[in-house]
C-alpha cells in the first residue's frame, strides 16, 4: 500500500511540514494572502469588537486541509492581541479536561479547537452553556444527592476549525456567531504565497518556475510551500542551487506530480472509478477499498480537489468520473455508465 503521507501533494500536514508551517505562517491579516472576503469581514468584526472593548464572537472556520484555518485562528489572535490556547477535538477526552481548560482562560482569551467535529457528545454539552452563557455546570456528588454547581467563566472566544462541517451537530454550529468557509485559492494568490515563502527562506525564485510550482500546488498553500521546498532541494542536489524552469520540470517528473497537481493517488482513484466501475456511480467505500486508502482520506483530502477540477461528481448514488477526467487520463468511455 502506498503511504499517503509520502505523497508530495497530500494537503494534510506531514511530520516535516511542522517547522516549515511555523516559519512560513503569516502572523497578521496583511501577510495573509488571498481569501479577500474573509479578510474584509474579519477586519470589520475585529475593529468593532476592539471599539466596544469586548471579546469577539465565537468563530468557526471550515474547509479542506492546508488552506489556512490554523493560520487564520492565530492571525485573529494576533490582531486582537489575545492569548491563544490550542487544543483539539480528540485531545479533550473527559469532561474534566475541558473544565480544566475553560477555568484557566482569562477574559478575552481565544481557545482554538482544531478538528472540532471530533469532540464527543458529552463534551459538546458542556461547551453549550460555556459558549452561550460563559458558565460551566459541574455536577457534584452522585445519585439523589447530586447537585449542579454553576461556575462563571470569563468572556472568551472559541475558534473552531474543521474539515468536515457536516459532522458538526446543529446546536454546536448555531453557537458560533461567525462561520467562514475557506475555499481553494486562485493560482495568482498561490504564486504570491510561493514568492513570499521563497523570500523568507532566502530562495531566489524567478517568475517562470514560480508559475510552474503554483499551477501544481492544488490551489493549496501547504502544498505550495512543500513543492517549493522539494524543488529547491532538487536544484541544490542536481544543479548549482538556482531554481530554473528545466530543473523544476524534472523535479515534478521525479515526484510524479502532473501539470494539474495530481499525483498517483488521485490518478488511482480516477482509474478505479473509470476502469473498475465503468465511470460510476460508485460508493465511497468501494473506491477506498479498491485503492487501499482510508475512506476519510479519500473523502476529505483527495476528493475536494478532484471535484474542484471538475473531474469528479458526488451524486446521491455515488461518485462519477466526468468527461474531463476521462480526457485528462486519456481514456475513452465504453458505452453506458454502470448503475450501481
Ligand atoms: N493565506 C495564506 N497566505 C500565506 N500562507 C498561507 C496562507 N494560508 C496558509 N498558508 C500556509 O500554509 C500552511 C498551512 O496552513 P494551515 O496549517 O493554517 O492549514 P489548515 O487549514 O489549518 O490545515 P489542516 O486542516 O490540515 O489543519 C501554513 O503554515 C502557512 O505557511
Ligand atoms: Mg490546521
Amino acid at each position: 500500500m502506498t503511504d499517503l503521507k509520502e505523497s508530495p501533494i497530500a494537503p494534510e500536514e506531514a511530520a516535516d511540514d511542522k517547522t516549515l508551517d511555523v516559519t512560513l505562517r503569516p502572523k497578521n491579516i496583511s501577510e495573509f494572502i488571498g481569501q479577500e472576503n474573509i479578510k474584509n469581514n474579519l477586519r470589520i468584526f475585529i475593529s468593532a469588537a476592539q471599539k466596544r472593548n469586548e471579546p469577539v464572537e465565537h468563530v468557526l472556520l471550515y474547509g479542506p486541509p492546508g488552506l489556512g484555518k490554523t493560520t487564520l485562528a492565530h492571525v485573529i489572535g494576533n490582531e486582537l492581541g489575545a492569548n491563544v490556547r490550542v487544543t483539539s477535538g480528540p485531545a479533550i477526552e473527559k469532561s474534566g479536561d475541558l473544565a480544566a481548560i475553560l477555568t484557566n482562560l482569562g477574559k478575552g482569551d481565544i481557545l482554538f479547537i482544531d478538528e472540532i467535529h471530533r469532540l464527543n457528545k458529552t463534551i459538546e454539552e458542556i461547551l453549550y452553556p460555556a459558549m452561550e452563557d460563559y458558565a460551566l455546570d459541574i455536577i457534584i456528588g452522585k445519585g439523589p444527592s447530586a447537585r449542579t454547581l454553576r461556575l462563571d467563566l470569563p468572556h472568551f472566544t472559541i475558534i473552531g476549525a474543521t474539515t468536515k462541517i457536516s459532522l458538526l451537530s446543529a446546536p454546536l454550529r448555531d453557537r458560533f456567531g461567525m462561520t467562514y468557509h475557506l475555499d481553494f485559492y486562485n493560482n495568482s494568490d498561490i504564486k504570491k504565497i510561493i514568492e513570499r515563502s521563497a523570500k523568507i527562506l532566502n530562495i531566489k525564485l524567478p517568475s517562470e518556475p514560480a508559475d510552474e510550482i503554483a499551477k501544481r500546488s492544488r490551489r493549496t498553500p501547504r502544498v505550495a510551500n512543500r513543492l517549493l521546498k522539494r524543488v529547491r532541494d532538487y536544484c541544490q542536489v542536481e544543479g548549482d542551487g538556482d531554481i530554473n524552469i528545466g530543473y523544476c520540470q524534472q523535479a515534478f517528473k521525479l515526484l510524479e506530480v502532473d501539470e494539474l497537481g495530481l499525483d498517483w493517488v488521485d490518478r488511482k482513484i480516477l482509474e478505479v472509478i473509470i476502469d473498475k466501475f465503468g465511470g460510476g456511480p460508485v460508493g465511497l467505500s468501494a473506491i477506498a477499498a479498491s485503492t487501499a486508502e482510508d475512506i476519510a482520506t479519500v473523502e476529505e483530502v483527495y476528493e475536494p480537489y478532484l471535484m474542484q477540477l471538475g473531474f469528479l461528481d458526488r451524486t446521491p448514488r455515488g461518485r462519477v468520473a466526468t468527461d474531463t477526467a476521462y480526457k485528462h487520463l486519456g481514456k475513452k468511455r465504453s458505452g453506458q455508465a454502470k448503475i450501481v
